[in-house]
């Protein structure tokens, strides 16, 4: 066994049982490349101040670059008795380079260490999902442009409710994952700030330059006090809280998919090769994909769950417990990462039926609202009209027939202020175009959107 680097104080060494259950390098070894960073960023500053020599600090540096190469090509040999990322690279380098390896960690605590490298980390994460948000947003807009005209219903209480198109119901999912996008630059913004120097909880004796260090890692700053500094996990917790709405906005535009891609809905086809087959039923094709985000959101937004009652119970400052927020994040980082991966992908192939969206669209009376606002333009007051028109859908729903299939005659029974004039109104595309403002779903106003959208972007 490699001696303990803070094996000073014992008498007998770790348990097996102990490191087993206490290591963690066995899944924050991904965090090896912020940790060279940072501590590169360190061993700089403490050759500035004058507490390393500077052939010390290139030692260190160089060695670390080394490591790193060696970590990226396979090479670097783990050890579970090192316990975690850091210690495994600081025994590293102290075996390569000798005693300037043993200054390294001079002025410096794991804990502001681990703080330091997990910062550089989400930073890192959400640097990586921006665009692969963008993408997502960008094959939502061509397909909002493709079907600017189709119409099909829109629901509430998953009844049909109104015609809208397909390329604005495309636009509102747009919408959820552009404040998604918003949400995690938002929460980069207040978590770009430095701890190290915080050291274990109070700071250090040595006259740090942490805004040096602060400057080499791209930070806008440093944290203001030393015990939130190794103890603050609000950061991760936001991160994963805009990751669980990513993945519930992701889930909800599943659960429509899996819906329209069912024959009874049959508004859109998914691409076979983002489908499965089935192993009994010849005639299967399933949406499995849909389906596994929607079940992944569950996984994210259980991980947000567990960082909350991780960090609820912890005094001040930095607690073993912590180590405890890695799986969860990064369980969240890879889920939260394929899910936008397979979305961005799979949008773009997304096949409307546009005669099934529209079929579905006219056989609901998603235009007696139309109807009821046609009899409000000629006079009758609102819930009268409401009144008659609910008649005329009841006697439409027994003849079988939409609305607009009815004869002027028939209309004229509900109301004598209906005339011919009242076909332009309650077609499908009547109704669409009537609702002609900003925001509205009017395939002119769906066009003004994708047009104002693409101008920003
Ligand atoms: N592996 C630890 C973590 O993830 C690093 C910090 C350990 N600090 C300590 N005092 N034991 O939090």
């Amino acid at each position: 066994h490699p001696q303990k680097l803070w094996g000073g104080r014992f008498a007998e060494s770790t348990s097996a049982l102990v490191e087993r259950f206490s290591e963690s390098v066995s899944f924050d070894a991904r965090l090896y490349r912020q940790d060279i960073r940072g501590s590169q960023a360190h061993a700089r500053m403490l050759a500035k101040i004058g507490v390393l020599s500077d052939a010390d600090a290139r030692a260190i540096v160089e060695g670390l670059e080394g490591i790193l190469a060696d970590i990226e090509a396979g090479r670097f040999q783990w050890k579970r008795e090192l316990e975690d990322v850091h210690m495994n690279i600081e025994a590293e380098l102290t075996a390569r380079i000798g005693d300037a390896g043993k200054r390294l960690h001079t002025g410096r605590s794991r804990n502001d260490q681990v703080a330091t490298d997990m910062r550089l980390y989400v930073r890192d994460v959400i640097d990586a999902l921006i665009p692969l948000i963008d993408r997502v947003a960008e094959a939502l807009l061509d397909l909002a442009e493709r079907e600017a005209d189709t119409v099909m219903p829109g629901f509430t209480h998953l009844q049909i409710a109104q015609p809208v198109t397909f390329g604005h119901h495309m636009l509102a999912w747009r919408e959820q994952i552009l404040r998604d996008k918003s949400r995690l630059l938002d929460c980069r913004k207040r978590m770009n700030v430095l701890p190290l120097g915080a050291a274990a909880l109070a700071g250090t004796v040595y006259p740090i330059d942490r805004h040096f260090v602060a400057e080499q890692l791209g930070f806008d700053g440093v944290t203001e006090n030393s015990l939130d500094a190794v103890s603050d996990r609000d950061y991760a917790i936001e991160f994963c809280a805009a990751a669980s709405l990513i993945l519930v906005h992701l889930s909800r535009w599943s659960e429509e998919l899996i819906l329209w891609a069912t024959p009874l809905f049959g508004f859109v086809d998914l691409p076979d090769r983002f489908c499965t087959g089935s192993s009994i039923m010849p005639q299967k094709k399933n949406p499995d994909v849909p389906e596994l985000v929607r079940g992944k959101a569950g996984r994210v937004i259980g991980n947000l769950t567990a960082l909350l009652v991780l960090m609820k119970g912890q005094p001040l400052a930095y607690n073993r417990d912590n180590q405890e927020d890695k799986p969860p994040l990064f369980d969240t980082v890879d889920t939260v990462t394929i899910c936008l991966e397979v979305y961005a992908e799979m949008i773009p192939h997304i096949v409307v039926n546009r005669d099934n969206c529209r079929a579905a669209a006219a056989r609901g009376f998603s235009t007696a609202t139309d109807l009821a606002d046609y009899l409000v333009k000629k006079g009758l007051p609102f819930r009268d009209a409401h009144h008659a028109v609910g008649s005329a859908v009841a006697y439409a729903a027994q003849k079988n027939c939409d609305l607009a299939a009815l004869t002027l005659d028939e209309l004229k029974r509900f109301s004598p202020l209906i005339e011919a004039d009242v076909y332009t109104y309650i077609t499908l595309e009547g109704s669409l175009a009537a609702r002609n403002h900003y925001g509205a779903t009017a395939p002119a106003q769906v066009r003004a959107a994708i047009a104002r959208a693409r101008k920003r972007t």
